[in-house]
């Protein structure tokens, strides 16, 4: 089998596919991870949450919950630590406009079944000393983590070397189709790799693949994300961590939030742009990350500022992925995680390994196939998450 696209999508689906014995090749002209490169890792399936989304909630949780496995396999497969880290999330609110805003968000999390707690703003600051003095109040969640989003592309890339998988660093001209069968892809440098199954997973640009029949094209579009990467202090052993946790705010609208590393990094982001495949990093997305960042943790601008970069969500219309078989036979689709490819990292691997392997999509998956974005169905996936928008 062939998968297109080398980002964190393809690289779990090449790496769970040859686990389960299949022949598997990727093709990619850099299968660095792909805007796994960008990403700050937060594994949020609590405090992301959004009206009208309690389906790809359920699909969340069910990654979440494989990430402790997940990590010890991989790091095993691989000899190299993914950075997945217990540190839980604190979001917080900076103005009584947030409070309004995080108290819904609390309400619909308990609705929800989740767990989460609200705290005083105090409370918010004797957990995190470093933040403003007017926060307002929180959320905190200790079952949010974090996961080392390039570390975790490097060791899917060494994973899928050692169990086999054979990479073609090089750009795919167009998907083949014979008789009616998706046959394999042309790669630009003239190479034909023949696959009786291929997977789509070229994150914002898997909507644009010669070849592929524009009823079969997934309806996916980038969202541009500028991130910051600030350099935290050493503290010596026993003295409190600038931030122990990653904390979250929405300011002024935009949602901000500070990962601290292990390994000393703190990342700042994103912006929420929508501005086609655009990926320059601007002084105004730079400022506003740290103008944001500021008011919520003053002392960050005493930090060494060592990366900017930009990165492109894959967004489908209801922000939810594309999993499992199209209607052309033989092509499949792992694409549109948008604001949740790190996270749904384990599971994607799982159900597209499983359905490749077996033609069986697991229940999990089954409200995220690609056939949601046919023409409308009653009853599909897409109708029910549309449904479940509040009036
Ligand atoms: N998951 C965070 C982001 O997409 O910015």
């Amino acid at each position: 089998m062939l998968v297109i696209g080398g980002g964190i999508i393809g690289l779990v689906t090449a790496w769970r596919a040859a686990g389960r014995g299949l022949t598997v090749t990727v093709a990619d002209p850099a299968p660095d991870g792909g805007a796994a490169h960008v990403a700050a890792g937060m594994l949020a399936a609590v405090t992301e949450l959004h009206y009208g989304e309690q389906t790809l909630l359920a699909l969340n949780l069910a990654s979440a919950r494989r990430y402790p496995r997940f990590t010890e396999e991989l790091e095993e497969a691989a000899g190299t630590s993914i950075g997945y880290r217990r540190c839980g999330t604190l979001a917080v609110a900076l103005d009584a406009d947030d409070r309004a805003h995080l108290r819904e968000l609390h309400a619909l999390q308990i609705r929800s079944g989740l767990d989460s707690q609200w705290l005083t703003g105090r409370e918010c600051r004797r957990l995190e000393p470093m933040l403003a003095p007017g926060v307002r109040g929180g959320l905190r969640v200790d079952g949010d983590h974090q996961v080392d989003p390039r570390r975790l592309a490097s060791a899917l890339l060494v994973a899928c070397e050692r169990a086999g998988v054979v990479l073609h660093r090089s750009r795919v001209e167009r998907l083949t189709v014979d008789r009616g069968r998706a046959s394999g892809a042309e790669l630009a440098d003239g190479t034909r790799l023949s696959a009786g199954q291929t997977v789509l997973a070229t994150g914002s640009r898997s909507g644009r693949l010669a070849g592929v029949p524009d009823e079969v094209l997934p309806p996916v579009r980038p969202v541009k994300g500028q991130v910051l990467r600030l350099r935290l202090p050493d503290v010596p052993a026993g003295s409190p961590a600038f931030l122990s946790r990653t904390v979250r705010a929405v300011v002024r609208g935009n949602p901000l939030y500070l990962v601290p590393r292990e390994n000393g990094e703190l990342v700042v982001g994103a912006t929420m742009e929508e501005l086609g495949w655009d990926t320059t990093v601007t002084a105004g997305g730079v400022y506003e990350l740290l103008r944001d960042a500021h008011e919520l943790v003053p002392g960050i601008t005493e930090l060494p500022l060592v990366e900017s970069s930009a990165g492109l969500r894959p967004t489908s219309p209801d922000n939810a992925p594309l999993l499992g078989p199209t209607a052309l036979p033989g092509l499949h689709l792992a694409t549109g995680h948008f604001r949740n490819g790190v996270l749904l990292t384990p599971v994607t691997g799982d159900v597209m390994a499983e359905v490749l392997a077996t033609g069986d999509l697991p229940d999990e998956a089954r409200p995220f196939t690609p056939a949601r974005f046919s023409p409308a169905a009653p009853g599909t996936a897409r109708t029910r998450l549309l449904e479940e928008q509040p009036v």
